[in-house]
């Protein structure tokens, strides 16, 4: 029997002081190796857009993209808790679209829950989402869909001011029903602050090892993109220069007559 995470369980890990493993995924195979690891939670971001599709921001993803890169982590995964992010402009206007565009990550996408970036502004919304049940997850923070209104990818909440305002967006955000939040790029201190307020876990990027949880883009911490790397970046591995150098071997030995060998030659 797998150990199936559920939105329930990890509010268990919480109470029950366990960590929660959280990573991106955008594809089959590598959902396999996930899977195979006992990563706790799948996030099928939308920074797909970045790492997988080479735009300069993560705007212009759109809900069919999101549910194809959905479709197949799904395939390749059985014990993780799939959460899909919602796209830029898939529910910041009509909460009635926002339903139904959660709804197809869901039906279609075939996640089990949906994450949303914002705070109190999108209660509202998130309430609705939730009424249709449909689990959300939060996002506060460094919030990369408001990328231009915050004038870059910076750390956020650095002042009092700031800070308490994340402080009572989380506060909201948890009486509106999100099963968890994801805090990006915070002072670890304010990490803590809220992770210490809230009964939902908190999932850290770039924001200290007092959330209940960590999550980091799986191509940056595989040292698959070639993007500069933000500080809170562990890069586990550089498979970027592996995948280089055996391409370059696979040139050298086509070019050199060298491939294929007797071995991958059918006789
Ligand atoms: O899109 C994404 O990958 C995310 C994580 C960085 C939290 O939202």
């Amino acid at each position: 029997m797998i150990d199936k995470i559920t939105t329930t369980k990890l509010k268990e890990f919480k109470q029950k002081s366990q960590k929660i493993s959280v990573l991106t995924g955008y594809d089959y195979e590598t959902a396999l190796i996930l899977n195979e690891a006992g990563i706790d939670v799948v996030l099928i971001g939308d920074s797909v857009g970045m790492v997988k599709l080479g735009y300069e921001t993560t705007l212009p993803v759109t809900i069919d993209d999101m549910i194809r890169y959905c479709k197949a982590v799904k395939r390749g995964n059985s014990r993780a808790l799939l959460v899909a992010d919602m796209p830029f402009l898939s529910y910041e206007n009509e909460i009635k679209d926002a339903v139904l565009n959660a709804g197809r990550l869901i039906k279609e996408g075939e996640v089990e829950a949906v994450k949303i970036e914002g705070g109190a502004e999108m209660v509202k919304t998130i309430k609705k989402i939730i009424e249709a049940k449909i689990p959300v997850m939060g996002h506060i923070g460094l919030t990369p869909q408001a990328v231009h209104q915050m004038g870059g990818y910076k750390v956020q909440g650095k002042d009092k001011d700031s800070a308490k305002k994340l402080v009572d967006s989380a506060k909201m955000l948890e009486e509106s029903g999100v099963f968890a939040l994801v805090l990006e790029c915070i002072p670890a201190d304010l990490a803590r602050t809220i992770t210490s307020n809230i009964s939902i876990p908190t999932i850290g990027i770039g924001a200290g090892p007092h959330c209940d949880g960590q999550v980091l883009v799986l191509d940056d911490m595989l040292g698959l993109c070639s993007r500069v790397k933000p500080k809170f970046v562990k890069q586990y591995v550089n498979i970027r220069a592996k995948i280089l150098d055996a391409v370059k071997q696979y040139c050298s030995e086509v070019k050199e007559g060298r491939f294929p060998s007797d071995e991958h030659t059918y006789k």
